[in-house]
């Protein structure tokens, strides 16, 4: 794993934001995988800031987010749909049918997923992923325990995830306890990731994914396996 040693949230988010850019200007139908949270949320500013003075179009890319909660409907505040709708898709021309997140409200959840996949086979694979890290270790929903070779999925969600993400939420209770979530294998299949971590509270898990045993255990280790990833960080390693 290349590993680039950043001083602070601003310039991971300069770095990341550059690394996405190259790509989509690279390729004529750029196909993008996509985070939420906290962590990414300053590069899709900058790539806003980049669209909007010429310098990048998303007219022909193609996205998929790499999950959302089950049972929230893109209008509601604490679904992945909003967050991207509010802190990128709104701000740039990629066409809104090409902007695929899973389906929370889905009738059949297990279909969704089955669809989602092919979607993402179909477009030919991800290009280009970002991704963020859990404290637990978990990378797009995966958590604790999921196998390696995990297609796009339903998962319950762990206690400590629910209780690091409940901040989104008005009432704790308002926290889902299921997501759709791209499995480790189509996270494994994209040809380039970046994975960004910021925050002293993640620096055990990190030291874990990069120097620990590659084990179900600690979903995001599994990262040691690809062959073009690029940790970018504030922490030492
Ligand atoms: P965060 O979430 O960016 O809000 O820390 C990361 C994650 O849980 O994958």
């Amino acid at each position: 794993m290349k590993v680039i040693k950043v001083k602070d949230n601003e310039t991971m988010s300069v770095k990341a934001a550059e690394m996405l850019s190259a790509t989509v200007k690279r390729l004529a139908k750029p196909v993008l995988g996509l985070a939420t949270g906290s962590t990414p949320k300053r590069m899709y500013e900058l790539l806003i800031e980049q669209y909007k003075t010429g310098d990048i179009t998303f007219a022909e890319a193609i996205s998929f987010n790499l999950d959302e909660y089950v049972g929230l409907g893109p209008n509601h505040i604490g679904s992945y749909q909003y967050y991207m709708n509010e802190n990128f898709f709104n701000g740039i021309n990629i066409k809104k049918e090409n902007a695929h997140i899973p389906n929370g409200l889905a009738t059949c959840l297990q279909t969704e997923c089955d669809i989602y996949e092919q979607q993402i086979t179909e477009a030919g694979k991800l290009d280009f992923l970002v991704l963020g890290i859990g404290e637990n270790g978990h990378i797009g929903f995966n958590e604790p325990g999921t196998a390696f070779d995990s297609r796009t999925h339903v998962v319950e969600l762990t206690p400590s995830t629910r209780e690091v993400n409940a901040r989104f939420f008005e009432r704790t209770e308002d926290m889902p306890k299921e997501a759709l979530t791209m499995g480790l294998a189509t996270i494994m299949d994209a040809k380039e990731i970046i994975l960004l971590v910021q925050g002293e509270r993640k620096a055990p898990i990190l030291k874990e994914v990069i120097h620990g045993p590659i084990t179900e255990d600690v979903p995001a280790s599994i990262l040691q396996q690809h062959p073009n990833i690029t940790v970018i960080t504030d922490l030492d390693v």
